[in-house]
């Protein structure tokens, strides 16, 4: 079992966009964990308009998720966290301090928490067409907070699909880099394939997932494991589906 960490997926049943029933639910975070997943985060929507998830809401879904599934042992460990559209009510939820960050095991909390430096991290997805204004510089001032902004498939955005210069700086500052895994066996067109072949050779990612909507993307997730493989050898491919997405679950990004 190569014990990777998927930051990144819509299985919670019947919130967004992702799975809508029980069995499909099932599906995908068994298939996940048959491709390698030992845990799986579930990462709803939370957009304006589109998504009107809350947090207490997505809690309570979760939870009556898990007494579902308690008998069962073909499910890997799993966590609840929200992609957040980078737009008002992200940068409110922000302030009001009632954002669902990834979660962070306990035991790396207590052993973190006196020395004052556990991070904590925030999914958070952007516009297609271009950034939000001066997200760069909210950004750099979440992580002087403590709070890691994650960037959910930079390779799908239209303003990076031929260079990566746009957020440069802001991985610089602290934001980390999410790979849609899916994107390099082309489920997301030729231009996010190139642009997320371009930013692995540039190093540009932290962390590959999912983003596992249905269960049919457990088998494109699988191909595109392979691809990831082949591009940047095995070291490196553990690095950014098991050893760097755990890092977040540990609060570890000091
Ligand atoms: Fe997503």
């Amino acid at each position: 079992m190569p014990g990777y960490v998927d930051l990144h997926s819509h299985f919670l049943p019947g919130v967004d966009d992702g799975a809508q029933t029980l069995s499909e639910s099932l599906a995908i975070c068994s298939g996940l964990l048959e491709i390698g997943f030992g845990m799986v985060v579930a990462t709803p929507h939370i957009r304006a308009a589109m998504f009107e998830n809350t947090k207490s809401g997505l809690s309570g879904a979760y939870r009556a998720f898990l007494a579902e599934v308690a008998e069962r042992t073909d499910m890997p460990e799993t966590g609840l966290a929200a992609e957040y559209f980078c737009n008002d009510l992200f940068w409110r939820l922000l302030e009001e301090d009632d954002l669902l960050f990834y979660p962070v095991a306990d035991e790396a909390e207590s052993k973190r928490a006196h020395r004052g430096v556990r991070a904590r991290a925030v999914l958070v997805e952007s516009p297609y067409e271009k950034l939000p204004v001066r997200v760069e510089h909210r950004f750099f001032e979440m992580v002087v907070r403590g709070i890691h902004p994650v960037l959910a498939h930079p390779e799908r955005y239209f303003f990076l699909h031929r260079e990566t210069e746009p957020i440069d700086r802001m991985l610089e500052g602290g934001t980390l880099a999410l790979l849609d895994i899916k994107a390099l066996v082309g489920r997301h067109g030729a231009k996010s394939q190139r642009a997320a072949e371009r930013m692995l050779d540039e190093g540009v990612y932290f962390a590959a997932s999912s983003d596992a909507h249905h269960p049919e993307d457990v088998a494109l997730v699988a191909r595109g494991i392979e691809r990831l493989e082949s591009r940047l050898g095995e070291e490196e491919c553990r690095q950014l589906l098991a050893d760097n997405p755990r890092r977040i679950l540990l609060g570890d990004l000091g």
